[in-house]
C-alpha cells in the first residue's frame, strides 16, 4: 500500500527570537521568548509567564524530524494566536504581522516541500490588514489565520467584510482560530478558556458567518475552522431548528438555511474522539474535513494523524482526511509535495 500523503493543516510556531516590541512600541502586552535553557523557552508576556515552549516550536529542523516519526510530509505554519495582537495600535500589529509573516515566507521558501504558511494581519483595520494581506500573497503565504473576533467584533460584522472579500479575490486561504475567549470572567479554573471557551468562540464564528450572509455573498471564499468546529457541528440541530422557528430573529441578514453551508466550510480533524470524527466526516463530508494537530501544543493530537489512521475506513477514505481535503482547501495539487 502506497504511503498516504499527510498534511497538517493546524500547526503554530514562533520565531526563535522575537525583538522588544513593547520597548520599541512603548507599551506592554507582548510576547518575547525567553531562551532559559538549550531547547527551552518562556514565552514571556512583559514579564510575566505565558507557556513554557520547546525547541519544537521554532525550530524547523526540529519540526520536520517529529514530522518524519509521524509520516507527516507536510505542516501548513501559522503564528500561535496570542501573537495576533489585535488590541494594539494598528501600525504596531502590522509591524509585527511583518515580522511575523517575514519569518514562516523564509521558511517556507527554504523547505517547500515541506512546509506551507499562514499570515497573519492587522485586522483591527481594514486597509492596513488588506495591504499586509496582498503582501502576504506576494512573498508567497497561501493564506491568512485570523481569530474568532476582532476586539469583540464578530467575523460577520460589515467592517471586516472587504478583508474577506480580498481573501477571495486573491485566492488567500482562510484558518479561522479561536482566540480572547468569551466568559474570561467566569473562567479562571480548570483551564477552561480553552476547553469550554474556544469551542463556543469557533461555533460563534462559524454561525457569525453564516446568518450575516458572508458565506452566501463570498461563495469561493476557503475557510477552515479549527478544532473540528469547535461546538458548531454538535449544535447543528438546534441552530438550523432556531432558523426555522424564529426566522424573525435568525433570518434577518441571509434567509439561507444554515444545513445549506454543510460541506462548503473545512474544518479541522482535531475531536479527540473517533465517533466525533465520524459524525463530522457524516455531516459535512470526507473531502471538507482536513487533518490538523495544533502541533506542537499539549492540547494537540500528540501523535500527529494517529486519529484518523486509526478509523475503520478505506485508503481512498483517509487519504482525503490526511492530505485531499487540505489540497482543496488551500486550492493546490498532491504534486507540489511528492
Ligand atoms: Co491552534
Amino acid at each position: 500500500m502506497p504511503e498516504h500523503l499527510a498534511i497538517d493543516i493546524h500547526t503554530h510556531i514562533l520565531p526563535a527570537d522575537i525583538p522588544d516590541f513593547g520597548r520599541r512600541f512603548g507599551y506592554g502586552g507582548f510576547i518575547h521568548l525567553d531562551h532559559h535553557r538549550p531547547g527551552c523557552a518562556r514565552m514571556m508576556m512583559d514579564d510575566k509567564f505565558f507557556r513554557e515552549v520547546q525547541a519544537n516550536c521554532w525550530d524547523p529542523q526540529v519540526r520536520i524530524g517529529e514530522s518524519d516519526q509521524f509520516r507527516v510530509q507536510v505542516q501548513v505554519l501559522s503564528t500561535v494566536p496570542v501573537m495576533f495582537s489585535y488590541w494594539a495600535k494598528p501600525q504596531d500589529t502590522l509591524a509585527l504581522s511583518q515580522f511575523l509573516n517575514d519569518h514562516i515566507a523564509g521558511i517556507v521558501h527554504q523547505w517547500p516541500k515541506r512546509y506551507v504558511g499562514l499570515g497573519t494581519v492587522p485586522m483591527q483595520d481594514t486597509e492596513l490588514a488588506i495591504k499586509e494581506l496582498e503582501r502576504c500573497k506576494a512573498i508567497g503565504l497561501e493564506g491568512i489565520q485570523v481569530g474568532t473576533h476582532i476586539e469583540g467584533v464578530n467575523l460577520g460584522e460589515p467592517r471586516l467584510f472587504p478583508i474577506f472579500q480580498a481573501c477571495e479575490e486573491l485566492g488567500m486561504a482562510l484558518f479561522v482560530h479561536p482566540w480572547d475567549m468569551m466568559g474570561k470572567d467566569r473562567m479562571d479554573k480548570y483551564w477552561l478558556p480553552w476547553l469550554v471557551g474556544m469551542p463556543a468562540e469557533t461555533s460563534l464564528a462559524i454561525s457569525s458567518m453564516i446568518f450575516s450572509g458572508l458565506f452566501e455573498r463570498l461563495p469561493k471564499l476557503r475557510v477552515a475552522f479549527a478544532h473540528g468546529g469547535g461546538a458548531f457541528p454538535a449544535t447543528i440541530g438546534r441552530i438550523q431548528h432556531g432558523f426555522e422557528v424564529r426566522p424573525d430573529l435568525c433570518a434577518v441578514d441571509n434567509n439561507v438555511e444554515p444545513r445549506h453551508y454543510l460541506g462548503k466550510f473545512w474544518i479541522d480533524s482535531l475531536v479527540h474522539d473517533p465517533a466525533m470524527l465520524q459524525y463530522v466526516v457524516d455531516l459535512i463530508g470526507a473531502d471538507r474535513v482536513a487533518l490538523g494537530t495544533d502541533y506542537p501544543f499539549p492540547l494537540g493530537e500528540l501523535e500527529p494523524g494517529t486519529l484518523i489512521r486509526s478509523m475503520p475506513w478505506d485508503d481512498a477514505m483517509k487519504e482525503k482526511l490526511l492530505s485531499g481535503a487540505a489540497l482543496q482547501w488551500l486550492a493546490t495539487e498532491r504534486k507540489r509535495f511528492v
